[in-house]
């Protein structure tokens, strides 16, 4: 039906019925994809796009076991419980090997239905349960959703709103961001001052008569900007978090299930000596159908029972979406997407490193700064020294891309990083087309905005 619909049509009939806080992606020039298949898109009118954005299409787009399972599934539900039962056992299985040694720890799994909103939200309440604390602290420019809950603890969107209107039980810490953050990969130990900002929101949490019920982060930022932090942060963080009686919880939603190439988990970055307690995913486990997760250790998920209230989901362990996650978890072993990961994530960090050698605009992209595996962010300044943000330049140069069919994203609390998290079925070729690109565009085939950052910097 949306194919028999022209792109004109569709973009009015989405402004009369879509509420307009729905952005709209290349606003002044939207694109209608009809279809999509591994790391490409179509339009309607069959022009392919590289999509070096969605990191939720894990396995690569419509991928045919992902879509076999779903439909196959759907068909085999004769008796829904009984098809409950045995699916929402298996995925929690599947996914604790990945966990690594130390995380036989995390041990019980919620498959918690439709948004990786619902995750999120569960883990607070997991962790107030357990700790009997209200305040949770949060990183700056983190996002963990868009429920009212996580709107409180994500200031990529609540620095928006006014000061009377935030939750003064939440509390927000640097950014643990080493390329433009309060301190900086020249520091002599950047984890330990991120991680003593922490604990010093703790004290100062302490003495207004606050508890830490929780720590958030992603164990990567994304929309935060792509920040890495430094190794021993979160071990650091956990030690002054769980003396204060609080949990910490590592939101995989964007950044888990091999992404980062060398590891399963992203936390698993910072070294075998850190755990989180609490683990939230989703993105990439359905690989666009919905389904999300949280693990908690034994001790938080018995908390969370004692206290009597059952937990139900109405969508949660549905044997469709879990069927998915399991064909999802096959594909990546398959396929060997994690280790594709480690290699194109090389290949597209070492290609990047050479455009900076020639293009003043790019300020970062260090495979130490700003990413791990197919998980990559490019750092658009005007001046590698003040790092005033380029973020006209990096809107120009994503619209620009559009116009050469790559599809990439500018976010980070300036707009001005390129972000980089395709389908894992990235190929080395296709960072060689990517690339090939940026560059084109940096030259500047019509270069007044670069000309004008480059004069900026010399
Ligand atoms: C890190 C992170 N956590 C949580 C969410 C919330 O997911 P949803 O939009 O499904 O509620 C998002 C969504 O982008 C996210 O990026």
């Amino acid at each position: 039906m949306s194919e028999k619909l022209d792109k004109n049509r569709t973009i009015l009939l989405r402004k009369r019925h879509v509420g307009p806080s729905c952005k709209i992606f290349f606003s002044h020039d939207p694109l209608k994809i009809v279809k999509a298949k591994g790391q490409y898109m179509y339009d309607e009118k069959g022009q392919r796009y590289l999509d070096c954005i969605n990191n939720v299409a894990h396995v690569g787009h419509c991928h045919p076991d992902v879509v076999k399972a779903g439909a196959e599934q759907q068909l085999r539900v004769r008796w829904w419980a009984r098809a409950r039962r045995r699916n929402q056992r298996e995925p929690a299985d599947s996914l604790k090997p990945p966990l690594g040694k130390k995380a036989t720890f995390l041990a019980l799994c919620y498959l918690s239905g439709l948004s990786y909103s619902e995750a999120n939200d569960l883990a607070l309440r997991l962790a107030r349960h357990f700790t009997g604390h209200r305040d949770v602290i949060t990183l700056d420019n983190a996002y963990h959703g868009h429920v009212s809950s996580l709107i409180d603890i994500s200031p990529y969107k609540h620095h928006q709103l006014p000061d009377a209107e935030r939750n003064p039980y939440v509390h927000v810490a640097p950014s643990p961001d080493v390329y433009r953050g309060k301190y900086r990969a020249d520091h002599p130990d950047a984890a330990t001052a991120y991680a003593d900002e922490v604990r010093d929101i703790i004290d100062r949490a302490h003495e207004r008569g606050g508890k830490i019920a929780a720590f958030i982060a992603e164990s990567l930022q994304s929309c935060g900007g792509q920040v890495v932090p430094p190794v021993g942060y979160f071990q650091q963080v956990a030690a002054h978090v769980r003396r204060a009686g609080g949990v910490v919880i590592a939101d995989e939603v964007q950044v888990g299930f091999g992404r980062v190439g060398s590891h399963f988990w992203a936390f698993q970055l910072q070294g075998d000596d850190f755990v989180p307690d609490i683990v939230t995913m989703g993105k990439p486990m359905g690989n666009g159908h919905p389904l999300s997760c949280v693990v908690a250790t034994p001790e938080v998920a018995e908390a969370f029972a004692s206290c009597g209230m059952e937990y139900f989901n109405t969508f949660g362990g549905n044997p469709v979406s879990c069927a998915i996650g399991l064909a999802v978890l096959d594909v990546m072993e398959k396929e060997d997407l994690q280790g594709n990961a480690a290699r194109v994530g090389r290949h597209l960090t070492r290609l990047l490193a050479e455009q900076k050698q020639k293009h003043p605009l790019i300020g970062d992209v260090s495979v130490l700064l700003k990413g791990r595996g197919l998980f990559v962010g490019v750092e658009l300044v005007k001046d590698r020294v003040t790092l005033a943000p380029a973020t006209a330049e990096a809107q120009e140069v994503i619209n620009r891309l559009k116009e050469e069919k790559i599809l990439l994203s500018a976010d980070g609390p300036h707009r001005n990083v390129l972000k980089f998290k395709p389908p894992l079925c990235f190929t080395a070729q296709d960072a060689d087309l990517a690339v090939e690109k940026i560059d084109l565009v940096l030259t500047g085939a019509s270069p007044a905005p670069f000309a004008q950052s480059l004069s900026d910097t010399s």
